[in-house]
């Protein structure tokens, strides 16, 4: 069986090419595409191609794990993206809060032009076809089992959208294509490559898992010094680097070995898995800026 991890796969100039061949043959079967986003790396987890992949189509953006946001920061990339007239909508595809929103709000904005010609030539009864696109783990399948109703899809993390194509019947006489496109997730800057590192987006193995958690560190210190006081119950000054914070976070824990070191592996665990599964609260590593420019 060919290996689906998310972490081992590699995308490759020849897995684009071919991602980009089978999001093109499909969007002719679609009226609009659901593009999805993780609503903590909006930027991050946005592979950039997808403006000129889809530009033919109406498309609407899910900032998806807003359970796992920072609420303010994710209102604020609504309006950011309403600027650059896209229309948004936070999401947690987990629970399904936010889904119910979706087809009134695609009927009412992205895909109004489409409702109203379909009114004018008697063709309101036609299905509304989608496609979900995005990147690995952002919550394609999620989506789609949410919005089907069932665990019918199994997602694989490999190029392109190469199964026989299946409709999912949602309500609303919509239907959804049930694969997504799997989009490969862009590192155009180190900083981009990290963020996505500490979402688990893709492999940690990227830097060494010390100096991914004292990176996390050092930004929860600057950007949400609450959450790390209170998870970790310790105190620290700005002039501390991410490694004495790992040091700290460490010792708090009891993670010490022989001789009184410091275990900062086992705590460089802790720190991402405890991020990841939203026990340090909801944090937003990616910031709209003010002008929306
Ligand atoms: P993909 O198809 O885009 O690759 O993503 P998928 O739906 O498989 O979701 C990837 C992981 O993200 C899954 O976790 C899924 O449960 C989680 N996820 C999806 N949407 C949300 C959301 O809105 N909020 C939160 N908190 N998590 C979300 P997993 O650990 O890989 O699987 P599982 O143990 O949850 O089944």
């Amino acid at each position: 069986m060919e290996n689906t991890d998310m972490k081992t796969i590699q995308w490759f100039p020849g897995h684009m090419a071919k991602t980009r061949r089978a999001i093109s043959a499909n969007l002719k079967l679609v009226d609009a595409v659901v593009e999805i986003i993780d609503a903590r790396t909006p930027m991050s987890s946005r592979n950039p191609e997808i403006d000129s992949l889809t530009s033919s189509k109406p498309r609407i953006v899910l900032l998806n794990k807003c359970d796992l946001a920072d609420s303010k920061v994710t209102s604020a990339w609504v309006n950011y993206f309403k600027r650059e007239n896209v229309t948004a909508l936070a999401v947690d595809c987990k629970s399904g809060k936010g889904l119910n929103k979706l087809m009134p709000v695609l009927k009412a904005t992205v895909l109004k032009n489409l409702m109203e010609k379909r009114q004018k030539s008697g063709m309101v009864g036609a299905p509304v076809r989608l496609m979900v696109l995005g990147i690995p783990n952002v919550g394609k399948s999620s989506l789609i089992n949410r919005l089907a109703g069932s665990k019918r899809t199994k997602v694989e993390d490999r190029p392109g959208v190469t199964r026989t194509k299946q409709w999912v019947k949602l309500q609303d006489n919509t239907e959804l294509l049930d694969m997504p496109g799997v989009l490969w997730p862009k590192f155009e800057d180190q900083s981009t490559a990290i963020k996505l590192a500490f979402t688990g987006a893709i492999s940690d193995d990227i830097l060494d898992i010390e100096t991914l958690a004292m990176k996390l560190l050092s930004f929860l210190a600057e950007n949400y010094p609450q959450s790390l006081k209170e998870r970790y119950k310790i105190e620290y000054d700005e002039s501390d680097s991410g490694y004495v914070l790992l040091e700290k976070v460490g010792k708090k824990r009891g993670m010490v070995i022989s001789g009184g070191e410091i275990n900062t592996e086992r705590a460089a665990v802790t720190v991402l898995d405890e991020f990841r599964s939203g026990k340090l609260g909801r944090i937003t590593l990616e910031f709209p800026s003010v002008s929306g420019e």
